[in-house]
């Protein structure tokens, strides 16, 4: 009878733990999801929106806590135009208006208004470089924390003399950022994301030159020495990576959602974005096809 007793009470004291524990968790926010969806070009034309809607609809469904861009939000406002960038930047604006969840943008080259030789507008226009970019979506750099985590988006960009974009971390926002970094603790996972990478395999497994990464990464690496669990995600590539270094940072390359420009798979990697799973300080992640492809395939066989 005792034991029946003492089984029943154990049992009982297991299950109202079990309770209590996965209570907590969701209080504690130490589990959620966020999306990452990075080089989404959009455009008006090559049926852009409906790439972008499918993809909208795609995080919508799986419901993740909140969506992070990685830069390229519109295709593209380089080359100037005032008149093309307002159109492009409304039609980013009303789309992901449709996010069911906050959205944290980040700036991409194709995002820079009138930077090369060949814009009609100078650099004293209001909306020159940054300035697009700002009127519409807000800051170029920030931090923000969600549940436990903490979360930076940097600014990878700025403009040489010669009028090309190059891969840099500006002075300003290194300062920015050792300071933001001053009040978050060690043990708090860090996600950094940025348009150009900041580590990548491509260059070596392409043979190219490295040129289109940020120059000055390592100066955000060595703020991060200490931290215990550091996640960044890139874009710009058009290239789906992960990596982890000596067990402590973790980078992914986020595909993208436009691919070769809306007509094909980029380095044959499926259009699509990355769905992060945070369990206490650990992640999972994937990536999602939101249907492009298919469509894309079944329009050009309509065409034929
Ligand atoms: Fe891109």
């Amino acid at each position: 009878m005792y034991r029946r007793f003492l089984f029943v009470f154990v049992l009982g004291v297991i299950l109202a733990t079990n309770v209590v524990s996965q209570n907590s968790k969701s209080q504690d926010g130490e589990s959620f999801s966020f999306a990452f969806l990075t080089d989404i070009h959009l455009k008006p034309e090559m049926n852009a929106p409906k790439g972008f809607q499918m993809a909208i609809d795609k995080v919508n469904e799986l419901n993740p806590d909140f969506v992070l861009t990685g830069g390229d939000l519109v295709y593209d406002v380089m080359r100037g135009n005032q008149a093309r960038g307002d159109t492009l930047f409304s039609l980013y604006k009303k789309m992901s208006a449709g996010f069911n969840m906050p959205v944290y943008n980040t700036l991409g080259n194709h995002d820079l208004f009138a930077i090369y030789a060949e814009s009609p507008e100078t650099s004293d226009h209001p909306d020159y470089k940054y300035g697009m970019f700002e009127r519409y979506i807000g800051k170029t750099y920030y931090s923000f924390d969600h549940k436990g985590w903490h979360f930076i988006v940097l600014n990878s960009l700025d403009v040489t003399e010669n009028k090309r974009y190059t891969g840099v971390f500006g002075e300003e926002e290194l300062k920015w950022l050792k300071n933001d970094l001053a009040k978050v603790d060690t043990l708090t996972p860090v996600v950094l994301t940025t348009h150009l990478p900041m580590i990548t395999s491509r260059a070596q497994v392409k043979g190219s030159n490295g040129r289109g990464n940020v120059s000055n990464s390592a100066e955000i690496f060595q703020m991060l020495e200490n931290y215990k669990s550091v996640l960044i995600l890139q874009g710009h590539i058009h290239w789906k990576e992960y990596g982890v270094i000596n067990d402590r940072i973790h980078y992914i390359t986020g595909g993208s959602i436009a691919g070769n420009g809306w007509k094909g798979r980029r380095h044959n990697t499926k259009e699509g974005f990355v769905l992060v799973h945070v369990n206490v300080d650990d992640f999972t992640w994937e990536y999602v096809d939101h249907g492009w492809e298919a469509e894309r395939l079944k329009n050009a066989k309509l065409r034929e």
